[in-house]
């Protein structure tokens, strides 16, 4: 884990202003209810997912692809993989993000997710109001979820907690 970690802060720094040092992704996933999901090709960390359990809910606290991974179906992979995980036990995703993220609000919104609030900072110097998406599904109608989806891009379970 420690090894998959240190590729996954090499993205961190490369896709987050204010990026999430070793020690910070470390004591989430020290976390009872928190895991991580990381997609593995070739042998490389190419992105992540980590995530935390609530009591009706399970929340996206990060997700990230490299760079030169974008767009060929990493992030879908990590999320479907995360929703096919979580099929039975909750009925609703949800994630925050930031209004500017507009990229990242397209991408949550092509997988099915909404903006159903809308969260105004005003404590930062510059304000960041962000967006809280979810994505409710019912347990009777789950996502169908091919593993062919998610073969180019094999998903490696490296932190078992709330699985
Ligand atoms: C958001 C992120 C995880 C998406 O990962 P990805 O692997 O590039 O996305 P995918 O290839 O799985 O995209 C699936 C679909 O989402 C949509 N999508 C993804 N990125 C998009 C973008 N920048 N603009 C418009 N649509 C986009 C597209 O419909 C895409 O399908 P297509 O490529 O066939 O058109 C990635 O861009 C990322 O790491 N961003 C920086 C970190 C970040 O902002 N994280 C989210 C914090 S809330």
């Amino acid at each position: 884990m420690r090894d998959d970690l240190e590729a996954i802060c090499v993205i961190e720094n490369q896709r987050f202003e204010r990026p999430w040092s070793k020690e910070m992704f470390l004591s989430h996933l020290r976390k009872r209810d928190c895991g991580m999901l990381a997609a593995i090709q070739d042998g490389i960390t190419v992105g992540y997912l980590v995530f935390e359990r609530g009591e009706d809910f399970v929340e996206i606290k990060k997700i990230a692809v490299d760079y030169l991974h974008s767009r060929c179906n990493v992030g879908r992979a990590l999320v479907k993989s995360l929703t096919q995980r979580m099929e039975g036990t909750t009925s609703k995703l949800t994630l925050t993000v930031q209004e500017r993220n507009l990229n990242a609000q397209l991408f949550f919104k092509h997988l099915g997710y909404q903006a159903v609030a809308i969260i105004r900072d005003s404590s930062a110097e510059v304000a960041e109001d962000s967006y809280i998406m979810e994505n409710e599904f019912l347990s009777s109608e789950p996502e169908t979820v091919e593993l062919e989806d998610i073969r180019p891009f094999p998903i490696k379970l490296i932190v078992k907690n709330a699985s």
